[in-house]
């Protein structure tokens, strides 16, 4: 008895280093992987926008098409991404003029390399799921950049992104992708977006939002790099497991009012993106209707 007793705390022993050294091992390969540096283009905005209407568009974008406000709060001055204990405490910064605020200073260069690369001014990797914008165009960037320099400064300061034992051994195991892996050397953001009316191409535009979850050919399933209690996203093509049975009038209640045709509401994380789908226009519904249609029908997640 005595022997089995000092066989096994000694595998206790045994287990509890191997423990250890492993997560001595993440923290020290994810603050390797955090510190990499990347190096983007640099480039001038677009020149000649009418102000009044920048902001005009800037706003209806913020409001319609890109979910800045799910991380960076409703009044930009900051928010959270993530704030569960494993995984760590990951929020989004104060993008005001008022103290603690970011972005004093900063060219649209910057402006880019965070919003369309996925990297901080400093060059460093950002936590920032940049993957979701990479169809922007010059135009909108500049239009966000416009709306955002009319809001209200708020002093607020938020504090940098800390990664808790989970979170660093998704990092330390690439098991958390970091945009700037895939974005850091892109140089083709178109210059403006395709205009807004009833057209597959507008709609693929609009659809470049819903990739992030749905993924890129719209088919769904699990959510890459996403927080692991998250459901895998439905399938949006017109697949028999997917949206083959809806009419449009179905997609857009579920859009803005956030219920399927059977009534049931859409869970978590689509509601992240219920306050950007409820706000889109007709036109905007039509357009991401008329090009869902015509997307390959695959079966889910594949
Ligand atoms: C899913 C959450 C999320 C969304 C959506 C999001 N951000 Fe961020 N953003 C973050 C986090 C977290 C940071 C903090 C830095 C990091 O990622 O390591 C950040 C940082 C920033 C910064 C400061 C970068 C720096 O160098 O310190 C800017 C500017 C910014 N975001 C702008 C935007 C804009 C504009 C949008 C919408 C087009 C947007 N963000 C959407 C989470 C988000
Ligand atoms: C943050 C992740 C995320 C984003 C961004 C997102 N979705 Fe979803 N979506 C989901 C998840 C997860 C579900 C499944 C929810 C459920 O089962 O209740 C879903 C469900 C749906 C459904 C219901 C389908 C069904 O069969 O029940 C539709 C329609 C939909 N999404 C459309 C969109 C569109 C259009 C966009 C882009 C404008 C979008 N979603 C962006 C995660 C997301």
């Amino acid at each position: 008895m005595r022997k089995l007793a000092k066989v096994l705390a000694l595998l206790l022993g045994i287990v509890l280093m191997l423990v250890l050294l492993g997560f001595g091992w993440a923290s020290v390969r994810a603050s390797q992987v955090m510190a990499r540096s990347f190096e983007t283009h640099s480039m001038p905005g677009p020149t000649g926008a009418s102000l009044e209407e920048s902001i005009e568009r800037g706003s209806h974008l913020l409001d319609a098409r890109y979910a800045c406000r799910d991380c960076h709060g409703s009044d930009l001055s900051g928010g959270t991404m993530v704030d569960a204990f494993p995984l760590g405490t990951i929020l989004g910064p104060n993008l005001t003029s008022g103290v603690g605020g970011v972005v004093a200073g900063y060219t649209f260069s910057d402006w880019d390399r965070i919003v369309r690369h996925g990297v901080l001014s400093d060059g460093r990797p950002a936590l920032m799921p940049s993957v979701d914008f990479t169809a922007m165009s010059d135009q909108e960037l500049a239009d966000i950049i416009a709306y955002i320099g009319t809001l209200p400064p708020v002093d607020r300061e938020v504090p940098a992104p800390t990664l808790g034992p989970l979170g660093r051994v998704l990092v330390a195991t690439g098991r958390l992708p970091f945009s700037a892996d895939r974005l850091a050397s892109r140089t083709d953001h178109p210059a403006e977006p395709p205009a807004a009316e009833v057209t597959t191409e507008f709609g693929a535009h609009l659809a470049a939002v819903c990739t992030g979850c749905h993924g890129q050919d719209l088919a769904g399933g699990p959510i890459p790099g996403g927080d692991p209690s998250w459901l895998p996203a439905a399938n949006l093509t017109m697949h028999q497991e997917g949206l083959s049975g809806w009419s449009f009038d179905d997609f857009a209640r579920s859009l803005r009012e956030g219920v399927r045709p059977d009534g049931t509401p859409l869970r978590d994380p689509m509601t992240l993106a219920l306050p950007i789908t409820g706000n889109m226009t007709d036109t905007e519904l039509e357009a991401l209707w008329l090009y869902l249609s015509g997307v390959e029908p695959r079966p889910t997640g594949t």
